[in-house]
């Protein structure tokens, strides 16, 4: 038992030891383009912390006027205070956008459309993993609220402006975890069964499904669409979850940290080239696989139908 005990130690100690180099093997790819974007202007939800914040400290630091599009505008100014800091880019704006209200969302876009003339990148971000069942305030179970219809709502506001800036992107930050969701048209909002891991996959998958569909839609606008995967990264997303904050406490020096996470995002708004693969999946600055049910061409369309009825909007 003691030798047992013993070869686990030493095989922990030589696991966390050489826990730097595992790191920098799984940190997966980086954003190499050393494109400037002065006076491009980018908004970005949820970035007041985590992949969001790192994608908006890059984005100023190669010039562009960036949004941070937040909940909590106290936590903004504090992350855009930073940022202004240590980027020397004064182009740092808090606004207040909370997609758990399509209110907030679409007060946020007549002010935003008020005061900017273009927008050439929309990161769409922010994103809330294994809630307690709960629903926003416009009734919609909250992942796929949040999620999934508060981005598309937010996108469709703002598309025209992304239209007039072309060309422009938009980039929506998915999973990996897409891969255990289904779209369950039948219980959108988890009102018959609702498991909160499973909430965070669908939603997910809802990511990847309107990605698809919005670059088939906006062919020849000069809009392109992307969606991410950005790795498992050490942020504030598990912080629902007692057993995944403890998870990810236990494997935090394995995983990549939030400027690495940041990078397919940077990758995908700012990698020259990037066109042809519009509605594409990526992962470690990447195109890669989705799963089937993410291939799907008619649950696109009906989930982007669903998506406007619910909505009340006429998105065609
Ligand atoms: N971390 C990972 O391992 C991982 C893996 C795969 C995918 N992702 C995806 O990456 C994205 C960024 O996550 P992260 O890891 O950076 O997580 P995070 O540190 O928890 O950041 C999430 C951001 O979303 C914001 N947010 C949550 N609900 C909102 C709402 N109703 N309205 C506006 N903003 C809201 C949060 O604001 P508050 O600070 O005010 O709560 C926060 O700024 C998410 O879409 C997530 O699903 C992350």
């Amino acid at each position: 038992m003691l030798v047992i005990l013993g070869l686990f130690s030493a095989f922990l100690s030589i696991l966390y030891l050489t826990a730097p180099s595992i790191r920098k093997f799984f940190a997966g790819g980086v954003c190499t383009t050393s494109v400037q974007i002065p006076g491009k202007v980018v908004v970005i939800t949820g970035a007041n912390t985590g992949i969001g914040k790192e994608t908006a400290r890059e984005l100023a630091r190669r010039g562009a006027r960036v949004y941070i599009a937040c909940r909590d505008v106290l936590k903004g100014e504090s992350a855009a205070s930073d940022i202004r800091a240590d980027t020397k880019n004064s182009q740092v704006f808090v606004r207040k956008l909370d997609l758990s209200d399509t209110k907030s969302i679409r007060a946020f876009a007549e002010r935003f459309l008020a005061e900017e003339k273009k927008l050439h990148i929309l990161i769409n971000n922010a994103g809330v993993m294994v809630c307690p069942y709960s629903k926003t305030t416009d009734g919609f179970e909250t992942h796929f609220g949040v999620n999934h219809l508060g981005h598309f709502l937010l996108t469709y506001l703002l598309l025209g402006r992304l239209k007039e800036s072309a060309p422009s992107r938009v980039v929506n930050l998915s999973s990996v975890a897409h891969f255990g969701g289904k779209i369950r048209f039948h219980d959108l909002q988890g009102e018959k069964c609702y498991y909160r891991v499973f909430a965070y996959c669908h939603s997910k998958l809802a990511n990847i499904l309107f990605t698809r569909e919005l670059a088939k839609r906006l062919q020849g606008t000069g809009v392109t669409a992307y969606v991410v995967h950005p790795g498992i990264v050490m942020s504030e997303i598990v912080r629902h979850s007692i057993l995944l904050c403890l998870l990810w406490r236990l494997f935090s020096p394995f995983f990549k940290s939030t400027r690495q996470g940041a990078q397919t995002s940077l990758h995908c708004a700012l990698a020259e080239g990037l066109e042809p693969l519009s509605g594409k999946y990526f992962r470690d600055c990447k195109r890669t696989w989705v799963s089937p049910r993410a291939r799907n061409k008619k649950t696109a369309e009906r989930l982007w139908n669903v998506s406007c009825e619910l909505l009340g909007i006429q998105w065609d």
